[in-house]
């Protein structure tokens, strides 16, 4: 079997490294294809592979196509938005990601941020600390769960809205369970947000969520930019003078909102949570190991599409 790791955004050495032996262990060929420059890389390179390994690369209907002997396309990552799902059921492709491999990272850059924010820049200027306040988390899975680990050892009062998760769960934590995101949102005065872009959530952070925020209203966005509206955003930044955004998936009018509001928000420069070489080495792995399990014994634990 030929498995390919395609990534723009390439995974450590060390990482890599790991993927390799993993491969070559079980018997198989390993290929790499990192830092492509254009979508025709991609295409060629998947022609002749069975299994596929990526993070958030574009695995649109074009690569299904090029990729006549795929089998298995498995996004080393927890969103698998960026996998065409109806194209890859379609031609009976296994599509899986890893959930809970690179969590830890994405949870540590939403503290990353506050305290960057939050201690003006590290410019010396007088700032403001976390214990003390309310943080809600919008959709507890493994990386929600997480930051409410750590904002408890910062001494904040942590609360939680998700409709798929169970309110016991969530309390057993020693998380405050909220009913709605309306309850969430016109609590706590930092939001961090965990939701999967899909037809559901996508804009569903508008304007009338973000209005009722209490004084010194921040969200920090390291899911998906499509959850925010973006043009609530900018509504927020123009009505509410106290409002803060940090990011790590730039909304498409970031760059209006950094000329006008420069001091109330933060973007990474390229998309960087689970950027770490523990997340890369764990996600890249599992990636692989998910995929000898699928070969050897038909393990669809991970799969996300049904056919
Ligand atoms: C994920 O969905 O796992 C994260 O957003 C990380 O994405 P990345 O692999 O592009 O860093």
């Amino acid at each position: 079997m030929k498995i390919l790791v395609a990534t723009v955004k390439p995974f450590s050495k060390s990482a890599v490294d790991s993927i390799r032996e993993v491969v070559r262990e079980s018997g198989n060929e390993f290929l790499l294809l990192e830092k492509y420059e254009s979508h025709t890389d991609l295409l060629d390179a998947v022609k002749d592979v069975d299994a596929l390994i990526v993070r958030s690369d574009k695995i649109d209907e074009k690569v299904i196509e090029a990729g006549n002997k795929l089998k298995i396309i498995v996004r080393a990552g927890a969103g698998y938005d960026n996998v065409d799902l109806q194209a890859a059921t379609a031609k009976k492709i296994v599509v899986m990601n890893t959930p809970g491999q690179n969590s830890n990272a994405v949870a540590e850059l939403v503290f990353g941020m506050m305290i960057l924010m939050n201690r003006q820049r590290y410019s010396g200027a007088a700032g403001v600390e976390l214990r003390g306040k309310k943080i809600g988390i919008h959709a507890y899975g493994y990386v929600g769960r997480i930051v409410g680990l750590i904002a408890k050892g910062f001494g904040m009062k942590v609360y939680a809205f998700d409709p798929f998760v169970e309110k016991v769960m969530v309390e057993n934590d020693g998380v405050k369970w909220e009913e709605t995101a309306e309850s969430l949102y016109s609590k706590c005065q930092y939001i961090s947000l965990h939701l999967p872009a899909n037809d559901k959530t996508k804009g569903s952070i508008n304007y009338d969520l973000l209005k009722n925020m209490p004084e010194g209203a921040t969200i920090i966005n390291t899911a998906r930019k499509e959850v925010i509206h973006e043009d609530g955003l900018l509504r927020m930044f123009q009505v509410r003078k106290d409002f803060r955004y940090f990011s790590d998936v730039a909304p498409d009018n970031k760059d209006e909102i950094e000329s006008d509001y420069a001091d109330r928000c933060f973007f990474t420069p390229k998309k960087m949570g689970a950027q770490t070489a523990e997340a890369n080495l764990n996600s890249g792995v599992a990636a692989a190991t998910q995929i000898i399990n699928f070969a050897e014994e038909g393990d669809i634990k991970f799969m996300v599409n049904k056919f």
